[in-house]
């Protein structure tokens, strides 16, 4: 009975991940160096909340080719991976919104509209996502309305990250060309990273 407690399942995973965001933001974020540390915990939760929505909203795909133990155990805790999600992802939102502050300069260049708009979009839907992530949200909405949300959220975050890679594969020097992002230091990370999203849009296109 005490191990269930312990494991790494249901509401525990929401906990640990909320706990785990306040912990790296405090320890992280460096008042003496605001711009470099707070871009530096960006790139972090970017990718970790790459991750948790991988596994996340590709749960029942793997489930359905791998059929193994760990599938099963995402198919079953998938919500909470989705709520964890939300919270990196907005934690990644309040730390940009926080620039906007601490870093009125870097803020204005190196976040425009046509990034900050679109990108606070995603956000929301993700918010939206995650608030209705329970059994009440499911019969209030109605089971149609909310995969149909859930549907267009998770696309919509999907192309999302797809895009954060193309922009720093391709489009950077058209629409930022002043800015530098680190993860291209490192060429084949970049190439990683960007597959990520992409093996998980050939996923859950696959046809068996
Ligand atoms: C509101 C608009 C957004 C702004 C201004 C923004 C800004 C940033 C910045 C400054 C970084 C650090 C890049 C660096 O300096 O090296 C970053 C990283 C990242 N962001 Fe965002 N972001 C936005 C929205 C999003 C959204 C909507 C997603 C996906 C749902 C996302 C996913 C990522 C990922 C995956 C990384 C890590 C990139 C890497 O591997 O280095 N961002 N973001």
């Amino acid at each position: 009975m005490k191990n269930s407690r312990l494991s790494l399942s249901g509401t525990n995973i929401v906990y640990l991940t909320f706990i785990g965001c306040a912990l790296t933001i405090y320890l992280m974020l460096d008042s003496a160096n605001i711009t470099e540390s707070s871009r530096a915990y960006l790139r972090l939760s970017g990718r970790v909340g790459m991750g948790l929505f991988f596994v996340s909203f590709g749960a029942s795909t793997l489930h359905r080719l791998f059929n193994a133990g760990w599938s099963h155990y995402l198919i079953k805790n998938r919500r909470y991976y989705g709520i964890s999600t939300a919270i990196v992802l907005w934690s990644h939102f309040l730390v940009i919104l926080s620039l906007s502050v601490t870093a009125s300069e870097w803020f204005r260049e190196s976040a425009p509209w046509f990034i900050l708009y679109p990108g606070s979009g995603v956000f929301i839907l993700v918010g939206l996502m995650a608030l209705s992530s329970n059994d009440y949200a499911v019969k209030k909405l109605g089971p149609k309305t909310w995969k149909t949300l859930h549907l267009v959220g998770g696309y919509t975050a999907l192309a999302a990250f797809t895009y954060e890679y193309v922009l720093v594969l391709y489009l950077q020097p058209i629409l930022l060309p002043n800015y530098e992002f680190a993860v291209k230091n490192s060429p084949l990370g970049t190439y990683a990273l960007f597959a990520v999203p992409l093996l998980l849009f050939y996923l859950r296109f696959r046809k068996s």
